[in-house]
């Protein structure tokens, strides 16, 4: 049962990487049909992570007061909704307008999503299962990728495509109860006690409701966002915050929505194969999202941290090595090391800090904790798409490749110094251990 449980929940990651990556492959048709000028294309293509800013904003706020199934429904509307007008748009305000409605679901989905699975899942699949998220958004790039490779020019088809999940993603909702710990909050015992059956676990369903209320209990009422700075909070929210910037500032969305341009600085002249060199990184990025799950609740958070950091920095090393000394093999190298930068960072600098931002905060200020590190993934998401074609252009593929390269290896330097370990612990167990302030890295060394 908790599979269903992510699976419904996973239809919202998919349209987030749809969502993202479909804008690539349509551009060239808008061009065609529209007057696009250079800044109408840049609110076109910013109008998603724009809006996602603010869907990160009110997610917090709206999972906590119409739980997060409400919101999750709310975001399948707004996703079908948006996806109906911009393959209807008629001009590029209007496309605009619904670009922006996507991104503030994908906003809202993106807090709403990974906490309805964490609150549902059974600790010991817990990573695997909020994994599946980042699988669903990895899934739904490479269906970008494959549509805008398919379907070349015809950008309504490929708008329109979005809408039946998000019909699919808001009915299947109103058909599932909201989490145990939601519903407990509203003391709503009876309908938590029926969430955990629907979760599979009619055997320890008191037992669980008595963890919950006793975590209830321990923690204080009516978060506000000045809860996150407080001794009790701050550790998690400078982790979980900090993975995020630390996984933007790695550069995967340059690579993700730049692909094909990346390819071509790297000598790929034709563009049908920058477009399947493309779709490569889009299947890699699928296929060791996959091994990042069976390896999740195994391995433990901290070592996965360092193997995508280190794998990724050093990847990023080779190809700017290869662009900076005109190696005539450069082409085969930078296809090579970006195939191996997206292993190492779908393996773990992906799924991990949706995972942890998930766990790591107390239940009183876990939506506002995961609104604030989804605001950072978007402001700095936002940030390394706008800036890359302008450094590209100014310090070329070796200097900004090295540049993600460092942030890269200061990747590492956070995990050792900040990252707890929170692999098989329960949420209750990292709430205790945070809430003793100097103890919350104990719980790393001792897992
Ligand atoms: C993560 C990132 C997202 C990126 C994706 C690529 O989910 O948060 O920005 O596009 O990975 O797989």
């Amino acid at each position: 049962m908790p599979y269903i449980v992510a699976i419904i929940a996973g239809i919202s990651g998919f349209l987030f990487g749809y969502d993202e990556g479909v804008i690539a492959g349509a551009l060239s048709g808008l061009r065609h049909e529209f007057t696009v000028s250079p800044l109408l294309e840049g609110c076109m293509t910013a109008a998603v992570p724009f809006g996602a800013l603010f869907g990160s904003l009110a997610g917090g706020w709206l999972a906590d007061r119409y739980g997060r199934r409400g919101a999750l429904i709310l975001a399948g509307i707004l996703f079908s909704a948006g996806a109906a007008v911009s393959s209807l748009a008629w001009d590029c305000t209007s496309l605009t307008t619904a670009r922006l409605a996507i991104g503030l679901a994908i906003g809202l989905a993106a807090v709403a999503a990974p906490l309805y699975i964490s609150e549902n899942a059974p600790a010991r699949h817990r990573g695997m299962l909020v994994s599946f998220y980042q699988l669903a958004i990895t899934l739904g790039i490479l269906g970008a990728y494959i549509a805008g490779y398919g379907l070349e020019g015809s950008w309504r088809t490929m708008f329109a495509i979005g809408m039946a999940p998000g019909v699919v993603l808001a009915a299947a909702m109103t058909t599932m109860h909201d989490t145990p710990r939601w519903l407990m909050l509203r003391g709503r015992t009876e309908d938590a006690h029926a969430a955990l059956i629907q979760n599979g676990l009619a055997g320890q369903a008191n037992a669980e409701l008595q963890a919950i209320r006793r975590s209830i209990a321990a923690t204080p009422r009516a978060a506000r966002w000045s809860a996150l700075f407080s001794r009790r909070v701050l550790p998690a929210t400078i982790v979980a915050v900090g993975l995020f910037v630390l996984q933007q500032l790695s550069g995967i969305n340059a690579v993700i929505y730049y692909a094909p341009l990346v390819f071509r600085e790297a000598g790929f002249d034709s563009h049908g194969a920058q477009l399947l060199a493309t779709i490569g990184i889009g299947v890699v990025n699928v296929a060791m999202t996959l091994v990042s799950m069976a390896l999740i609740d195994r391995i433990g958070r901290r070592r996965m941290l360092y193997i995508g950091f280190v794998g990724a920095a050093l990847s990023l090393t080779v190809i700017a090595c290869a662009a900076a000394s005109d190696s005539p093999w450069l082409n085969a190298v930078a296809f090579a090391g970006l195939l191996a930068y997206i292993a190492a960072f779908a393996i773990s600098i992906g799924p991990l800090p949706w995972l942890m931002m998930a766990e790591i905060f107390p239940i009183d200020v876990r939506p506002l904790g995961m609104g604030l590190a989804s605001i950072a993934n978007w402001t700095f998401n936002a940030l390394v798409v706008f800036a890359f074609p302008a450094l590209l252009g100014g310090i070329g593929l070796a200097g900004v490749f090295a540049g993600f390269a460092i942030a890269c290896l200061v990747g590492v330097a956070f995990t050792w110094a900040l990252v707890p370990e929170t692999s098989g612990a329960s949420l209750e167990d990292i709430e205790a251990q945070l809430s003793s302030g100097e103890r919350f890295r104990d719980l790393a060394r001792a897992a």
